[in-house]
């Protein structure tokens, strides 16, 4: 393990690493390997979320990547305008400031989950909390179905800007950082199978042709960068697996869901990369897996690192990007929960009970297609009528 990796194990937070190299290079049915495995689904199962390692993440490719989301997000509006799409529900292209709600403020089971929370864990209030003051851009990273999909309307083209500065850059640099995450959580996927007990290729051939997305968010510090601003309100991810890159303003704090704390994410520079699960996992899990809760804030650290950039980038946008990719199951999928796994969710359940812990009332997780467990969640963040 290197330095880097073991001050995170001890400080900032408990979240285990899971070494993906172990993974691709050893055999598949070495005690290494199968421990590994195991201790991925364990941590998905604890905290919903883990730290994966993987040596061919490369840092530049990043940076790269958080250069050009600085230039583009620095545009006028009427420029970002051009790539708005929402007769597709923003499901491509460019979401503006303040269009997509936080569907924790109006949402009983999510605002349960709060109150649960021991008073000093909880996120920022969130009850009057209009829209996120926060851009995001979506690119989609996707293989062409062999059939016809039912749902066309979440399988649409990407866009590329259109200026000179940002147009020529776009695609190769969206392409390679996107790549090198949506490889990181597709190893993890198989990962995950393994250590469930089910074949390794179960949940990557159940998403081979998801709409996955390369959706980084953009908020602008120059506007929101006060302390205790909600730059993306208290929320879980709707789709199977989400990976970030390492952000240059700390900000993300996520919760583990076996414990109640609340965790200041720290990514270690070089190979390492956040995921966390996503509503789809929790679905074909039964419960298993919960979507891990998660938000967006100004705090401290933030703030340091505003003042420490203006001084030593002072050309630079004030803009923080969010290096974020969603890892989709495939629309036309069928989500059922796995009989096996879903009865070990209700062991777990069980268990915690039995320890005095309170997970509320016990959600349903009816089949139905992946596409329409999407088109559900997008009408509870408005951004589908
Ligand atoms: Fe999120």
């Amino acid at each position: 393990m290197t330095v880097a990796a073991q001050e995170l194990s001890s400080s900032s937070m408990d979240l285990p690493i899971i070494d993906l190299d172990v993974f691709r290079n050893q055999p598949r049915d070495s005690p290494a390997v199968q421990d590994e495995c195991l201790k991925a689904a364990k941590a998905l199962i604890t905290f919903g979320a883990l730290v994966l390692h993987d040596s061919r993440v490369s840092e530049k490719d990043n940076d790269n990547f958080l250069d050009l989301l600085e230039d583009y997000f620095a545009q006028p509006e009427e420029d970002l305008k051009k790539d708005e799409r929402p007769e597709l529900s923003y499901q491509i292209g460019v979401t503006l400031e303040n269009t997509e709600k936080p569907k924790c403020a109006v949402d009983e089971p999510c605002l349960r989950v709060i109150e649960r929370l021991d008073p000093s864990e909880r996120p920022l209030d969130i009850t009057a909390h209009s829209p996120d003051p926060k851009c995001r851009f979506f690119w989609k990273m996707v293989e062409k179905p062999p059939y016809e999909t039912k749902f066309p309307g979440l399988n649409a083209a990407n866009i590329v800007p259109e200026a000179p500065h940002i147009r020529e850059r776009w695609t190769p640099t969206m392409d390679q950082w996107g790549a090198s995450m949506k490889n990181a959580v597709e190893g993890l996927t198989e990962m995950t199978a393994v250590g469930l007990g089910l074949p390794a290729e179960t949940f990557r051939e159940a998403g081979r042709y998801g709409p996955h997305l390369l959706a980084p968010t953009a908020s602008d510090l120059t506007k929101y960068g006060e302390k205790d601003t909600i730059l993306a309100g208290f929320h879980t991810d709707l789709n199977f697996l989400t990976i970030h890159g390492r952000s240059r303003y700390p900000g993300l704090h996520i919760w583990a869901r076996n414990t109640g704390r609340r965790i200041a994410v720290k990514i270690p520079p070089g190979n390492y990369l956040l995921v966390q699960a996503g509503k789809q996992l929790e679905h074909i899990t039964g419960g298993l897996i919960k979507a891990g809760f998660h938000e967006v804030v100004v705090n401290d650290k933030t703030v340091d690192v505003i003042e420490a950039r203006k001084q030593k980038f002072p050309e630079r946008p004030l803009v923080r990007i969010s290096s974020t990719f969603f890892w989709h199951l495939s629309s036309d999928y069928d989500l059922t929960p796995i009989p096996e796994v879903a009865e070990k969710a209700r062991q777990v359940r069980a268990e915690q009970f039995n320890l005095g812990k309170d997970e509320g009332e016990e959600a349903q997780y009816p089949p139905m297609k992946v596409g329409e467990q999407v088109q559900n969640e997008l009408k509870h963040i408005a951004l589908m009528a």
